[in-house]
């Protein structure tokens, strides 16, 4: 199994392929499956700006196409002293496949904040309450 640090280090690695030449602030992601396999993502950014895509949802749309549909833990970098939490729409999308997961907030130095999920998303909207309104 992957460490913390390794999979941080994976974070680092990958944030240096974000294309972001909009905000300047890259950003890079990696999430962890139960099996420990590491799948990353970087931000991808867009001339409409709206169109930009977080390292966090790259990296889980990445491993949901290639199989993976558990999570236990990601980890963000940026290059700041505050820690770089997922934003509200990434938040849910992690969600829907990682529950309640691990998130390790890193700058390029070090661990800045450790979260679980149901901590930043206190009632998520779920498949729970669609009830048997869902074809499986
Ligand atoms: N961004 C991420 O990729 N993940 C986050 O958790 C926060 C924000 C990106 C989106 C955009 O490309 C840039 O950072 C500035 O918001």
């Amino acid at each position: 199994m992957p460490s913390i640090d390794q999979l941080v280090d994976a974070a680092r690695a990958v944030r240096l392929n974000a294309h972001a030449p909009y905000s300047g602030f890259l950003v890079g992601a990696a999430i962890e499956t139960p099996g420990g396999r590491i799948i990353t993502g970087c931000n991808v950014e867009n001339a409409t700006y709206g169109l930009t895509v977080c390292a966090e949802r790259v990296a889980i749309v990445k491993a949901i196409s290639e199989g993976e549909r558990e999570f236990v833990r990601i980890a963000i970098v940026a290059d700041t002293d505050a820690p770089t939490p997922p934003c509200g729409a990434c938040r849910q999308i992690l969600w829907e496949f990682g529950g309640d997961l691990e998130i390790v907030m890193a700058s390029l130095v070090e661990v800045k904040a450790m979260y679980r999920l149901a901590q930043l998303l206190p009632m998520p909207f779920d498949r729970r309450l669609l009830g048997s309104k869902q074809f499986v």
